[in-house]
Order: structure tokens, then C-alpha cells, then sequence
């Protein structure tokens, strides 16, 4: 949701921001902006459409100077336009804000503003910051920055500049800002929503916290963190995240979704990799818990429900699975003997940290399975695993999914007192997963996608673990493709979704070779009868398939490998369709706004 970028360095800054919105896009891409400071003169460009469409060839002459502020942004408040892109200033052009996250007051401060006598050009809510700024003015801008914050209500992220000052200034609360210090003749800086901005640079990084201001000043070369609450110089530390360059870029493949989708051939390794010791005294918290949740959004969410299967069936425990948005609402029974589970790629979901907060309010105690290192869910949970999926910058969650199903089920199988014989059964499925995507398979699910693609409707069906599978078939195809796609449970068919079968209408059938097989083959003939095309993805070839889609039988480890098929057909669909995978209209990769 929104991208935001600031440099300050000895290289001219606009190249650098340039590429580093670019590097951002996937947060949110219907229109982009950024600005310069140089011999106290604002420089700003901004534009409706992706920064990846637009070209400059002048930068030096068009926007010089040495520290400058980017903007990717995901309209909340106002159509993309031109007027609506940030960077937003004040009446006077002294202050510029970019802004990532959402001012619930802003009307009223609005307002209140124009009472005063601002004038404001667009229709954001970011607008009234450096509006607001401009009101404290004459405290120095340090301190009219920290008096404007003061009156915002909501979760966002600045960086604010001063035409007479020398300082770049960040604030957090609730939405990601993270520092890039790169150690060069004399220190870079690069202050961004999410690590790829400046990766190409350094992967040494400083984490704000909700609350605080980064006062980084480019004459010195020194940079401060203050807390809002008036606690001056808050000590940080240097943390190098262990990502290169390379994971964030698409290494010769057209698209990110495509490449993330190979990479599973070692993500699911990658998240096996955990300390035996942490995995064994989680179970052990999850077993002496008094009522275990899992929560997640979106993808993360259909991970969490088939956790619930897992460990059901695994473990033979019963763990709730709430959507996050809704987790706050179902709080009434949470005690201090209550485990919160949470489940998310980027860390930086709102309503997902919303949910810890309500829950953290009752004494739960939160552990998350988490990608991004140093993210909030990371840094505010009691304990966090790290998937360790590497930077997932397509929209649509692939990688990170199947990494999130290993580690529940490493889990599953720990609380199990299995952890041994759940290892194994995830190290033979990493390594199926390996021989299944090959350019061959991928060749057979194209010319499925090839037969498919001009169909309006898709249907999904599985049972117990794979019911939530089918869900999630459902999210990818939708999200890239714009397929009308729809998951059910399998036995849910005959209560109403049955009516939606005509002639040729493709169904997936979700297989494993479980005890409910034999129950889903039969939800197919019912769906073949009424002249539905029949896709098989299963270890074995049955009657009913029209065309079949073959998965290694990974026992309990099922929902990992009939996932991936069903990725990679949405990828080709999408594509086939004219879209791009990588940037789904209307959605952005992180969704930091409730
Ligand atoms: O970063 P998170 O895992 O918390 O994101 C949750 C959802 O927004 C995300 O999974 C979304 O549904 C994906 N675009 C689906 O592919």
C-alpha cells in the first residue's frame, strides 16, 4: 500500500529514488512522485501510471541535489491523478510530506486547516501534513513535524522535507519505515517502506519503531531517532538482514510471480531450517495452552485453515482459525492462557497487527510465522519463526505460502511428539516438490491454461486439508487472471454451487491420496454429469478427469504440492489473458490500511 523512498548521499538522488520506487512498485502502482532539495529550491516530478512506464533521461538537470523523497502510491483518499500524487506541500512550498497509510481525522483537521486560511490542491488525506507542519513552522522544523504528528489519528508513515533545512525527517506509526545505512566514503542513507528499495545498495538496516522520528541531517552525515513521547536519542542497532541483492530481482524470468513460483524448489527447505529447540518448546506451548487461534489475511488466511486441519488431524488438536479483520471482534473468551498463532508474508498487515493488538489488550500470548525480518509482527510478537522465503515482491503469494504450510506442519507434527518423522515427510515433499517443476510440467499446465483461457467461470473443489487449498486456488486465479473463481468444499456442492455448472465449465478437483479421495472423485462425476470439464490435480489418474494434472502422493504434506500446479496455471492464465501477474489491478502487495 503506498511505497515511500528517501535518499540522502553523495550521488545525485534522483537516479537513486528512481530506481528505488521502481523496486517498490509492487506496493502500489497507480501513480508515483518525487522530489529533490537542492541550493534550498524543491525539484518535484509527479505523474499518474507506474513508475516502470516512465523514463527519464535528465535527471541531474531536471531534479538535482543530493537528498530527495519517492513515492509508488495505492489511492485511498482521491483518484490516481497527477494533483493526488505525492509528494504533497504546503501553501508556501517550505514543507513536502510523502505518506504511506491512512489520517482517520483528516477531515476535521482539514477543516480546521482551511478556517486558517491553507488552500489545498488535491483531494488525499496526506495533503494536511505539511499543511499542518507549516502551522508549527516557527517552532524549527524538527519540532513542527513532531507538534503536526501529534494531531494525526491513524496508521501511516512520513518522510518530511524542509526547503530550508538540511534535515530528512521520518515518522512511524503502524505502517513500515525502515532506514538502509550504507557505509561509503561518507554514510548513505535510505529510508524506505520495505528492504528491495535499497538493497541494491545495502542490506545494513535500522528498524523505526511505532512512535518514533528519524532525524537524519546531510551535513553532518549523522542520523538520531527521537521518540514521540519526548525521550531524546533512542539507541538502534545496526542489523544486517542477510538478503543480497538478487533475491529482489527477477534474474531472467518475465515475471516475479513465475520466478517465486520455482523457487520453491528451495524455499521449502529453507523453512525446515529452524532450531530444533524453539520448534519443540513452541509445541510445548501449544499444547499447554488454554485455546489456541491461528490468524491471517488473504493467503496467509487459507494457510491458517488448513494449520487447523493439520493440526487436527496430526496432532489432534483443535486450533481456530479467525480472519484477522474479524479477529477483533470475536475477543470475548481470550485469557493470559491464550495462544494467538498469526501468519503473515510481509509482517506489515493492518489488520493483522490490529489483531495482535486486540488480543495482546488480554494477555495473549502471540507467536507469528513470519518472511519479513525485522517487520512489525516480527519485532511485536512473543516469539517469531522466520520462513526465510527470501523477498516475495509479486502480489500474489506463492513462496511464502507453501514455506508458511511446511513450517505449520513441522509443528503440527512437534506438538505430535513426531518431529523427527514431520521432518522427514517435509524433506521428501521439498524434494518432489524439486522434480515437479521442471519446464515440462509447467509446458502440460500452459496447454490446460491454453484450453481455459477465454472461460469466464473456474470452480474448485477439495476436502479436508485441501478444502482450504481450494480456497486459496480460488485467490490466485482471481487476483491475476480476473477468472470468476470460486473454492468450496467438496460436499458443499450439492447445496447450491451445483447450479453453476453448465457445459465446459472447468473444475479442479483437489486430490490426495487420503481418506477422503474417494469422496471428492465422486463430487467430480457429480459436476462431470452436469457437463462440467473436469481438471485433475492428483497422484493418480482417475475416469473422471478431463485432463489431469499429476502431484507426488506427500501423505499429510498435500495441501504444499497440489498448491503449486494451480500457481502456475493462474500465472499462465493471467498471462494468456493479457494481464500482468506481477501488478493484479486494484490490489497492492502489502495492505497496510484496515
Ligand atoms: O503479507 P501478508 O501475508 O500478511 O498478506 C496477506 C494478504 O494480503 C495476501 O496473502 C494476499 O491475499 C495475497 N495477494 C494473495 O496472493
Amino acid at each position: 500500500m503506498c511505497g515511500i523512498v528517501g535518499y540522502i548521499g553523495d550521488t545525485v538522488a534522483a537516479p537513486v529514488i528512481f530506481e528505488s520506487l521502481k523496486r517498490l512498485e509492487y506496493r502500489g502502482y497507480d501513480s508515483y512522485g518525487f522530489a529533490t532539495l537542492h541550493n534550498n529550491e524543491f525539484f518535484v516530478k509527479k505523474d499518474k501510471g507506474k513508475i516502470s512506464d516512465a523514463s527519464f533521461e535528465s535527471f541531474p538537470e531536471m531534479l538535482p541535489g543530493f537528498m530527495g523523497v519517492g513515492h509508488s502510491r495505492w489511492a485511498t483518499h482521491g483518484i490516481p491523478s497527477e494533483e493526488n500524487s505525492h509528494p504533497h506541500l504546503d501553501c508556501k512550498g517550505n514543507f513536502l510530506v510523502v505518506h504511506n497509510g491512512i489520517i482517520e481525522n483528516y477531515q476535521e483537521l482539514k477543516s480546521e486547516l482551511k478556517r486558517n486560511g491553507h488552500t489545498f490542491k488535491s483531494d488525499t488525506d496526506t495533503e494536511i501534513i505539511p499543511h499542518l507542519i507549516e502551522e508549527f513552522a516557527e517552532l524549527g522544523f524538527e519540532e513542527a513535524v513532531k507538534e503536526a504528528v501529534g494531531r494525526l489519528k491513524g496508521r501511516y508513515a512520513i518522510v518530511a522535507l524542509s526547503r530550508n533545512s538540511d534535515k530528512m525527517i521520518g515518522v512511524r506509526r503502524g505502517s513500515p519505515l525502515i532506514v538502509g545505512i550504507k557505509d561509503s566514503d561518507k554514510r548513505e542513507y535510505f529510508l524506505a517502506s520495505d528492504i528491495p528499495a535499497f538493497l541494491d545498495h545495502t542490506n545494513n538496516v535500522m528498524y523505526l519503531d511505532d512512535d518514533e522520528m528519524v532525524i537524519i541531517d546531510k551535513n553532518k552525515r549523522s542520523i538520531k531517532f527521537h521518540n514521540l513521547e519526548g525521550k531524546e536519542d533512542v539507541e538502534k542497532r545496526l542489523i544486517n538482514i542477510g538478503w543480497e541483492a538478487g533475491q529482489a530481482e527477477k534474474n531472467g524470468f518475465e515475471h516475479f510471480m513465475l520466478k517465486e513460483i520455482m523457487e520453491q524448489k528451495d524455499t521449502i527447505m529453507r523453512a525446515l531450517s529452524q532450531d530444533e529447540k524453539s520448534i519443540e518448546s513452541m509445541a510445548k506451548e501449544i499444547n499447554n495452552a488454554f485455546g489456541t487461534f491461528f490468524t491471517g489475511c488473504g493467503t496467509a488466511g487459507n494457510v491458517c485453515l488448513a494449520g487447523e486441519y493439520i493440526f487436527s488431524k496430526v496432532a489432534g488438536k483443535h486450533i481456530n482459525f479467525t480472519v484477522s479483520s474479524e479477529f477483533p471482534n470475536y475477543h470475548h473468551f481470550l485469557t493470559d492462557r491464550t495462544l494467538l498463532i498469526a501468519v503473515s508474508q510481509s509482517g506489515e498487515t493492518a489488520d493483522v497487527l490490529e489483531a495482535i493488538e486486540s488480543a495482546k489488550k488480554k494477555g495473549v500470548k502471540i507467536i507469528s510465522l513470519v518472511n519479513v525480518m525485522g517487520s512489525s509482527l516480527d519485532r511485536k510478537s512473543d516469539y517469531s519463526f522466520l520462513i526465510n522465503a527470501g523477498p516475495e515482491k509479486a502480489v500474489a503469494s506463492t513462496k511464502a505460502a507453501t514455506s508458511q504450510l511446511a513450517l505449520i506442519t513441522l509443528l503440527a507434527y512437534a506438538c505430535a511428539g513426531k518431529l523427527n518423522e514431520g521432518k522427514r515427510l517435509l524433506i521428501e515433499t521439498a524434494s518432489k516438490v524439486n522434480d515437479m517443476l521442471n519446464p515440462r510440467y509447467e509446458k502440460h499446465i500452459r496447454r490446460l491454461a491454453k484450453k481455459i483461457h477465454r472461460k469466464d467461470n473456474l470452480y474448485i473443489i477439495g476436502r479436508s486439508l485441501n478444502y482450504p487449498m481450494a480456497l486459496e486456488s480460488a485467490i490466485k486465479i482471481q487476483e491475476v487472471s480476473y477468472i470468476h473463481a470460486q473454492g468450496f468444499a467438496g460436499g458443499e456442492l450439492k447445496h447450491g454451487p451445483l447450479a453453476l455448472i453448465d457445459k465446459g465449465t472447468p473444475c479442479i478437483a483437489l486430490v490426495a491420496e487420503d481418506e477422503v479421495k474417494n469422496d471428492v472423485i465422486s463430487n467430480a462425476m457429480e459436476i462431470k454429469s452436469r457437463g462440467g470439464y473436469i481438471i485433475g490435480v492428483a497422484p493418480e489418474n482417475n475416469e473422471v478427469f478431463d485432463y489431469w494434472i499429476r502431484v507426488p502422493d506427500v501423505g499429510d504434506a498435500s495441501p504444499i504440492v497440489n498448491i503449486i500446479p494451480v500457481q502456475i496455471l493462474a500465472y499462465h492464465l493471467a498471462v494468456l489473458r493479457g494481464c500482468n501477474p506481477d501488478y493484479p489491478k486494484n490490489l497492492a502487495k502489502s495492505v497496510t490500511v484496515k
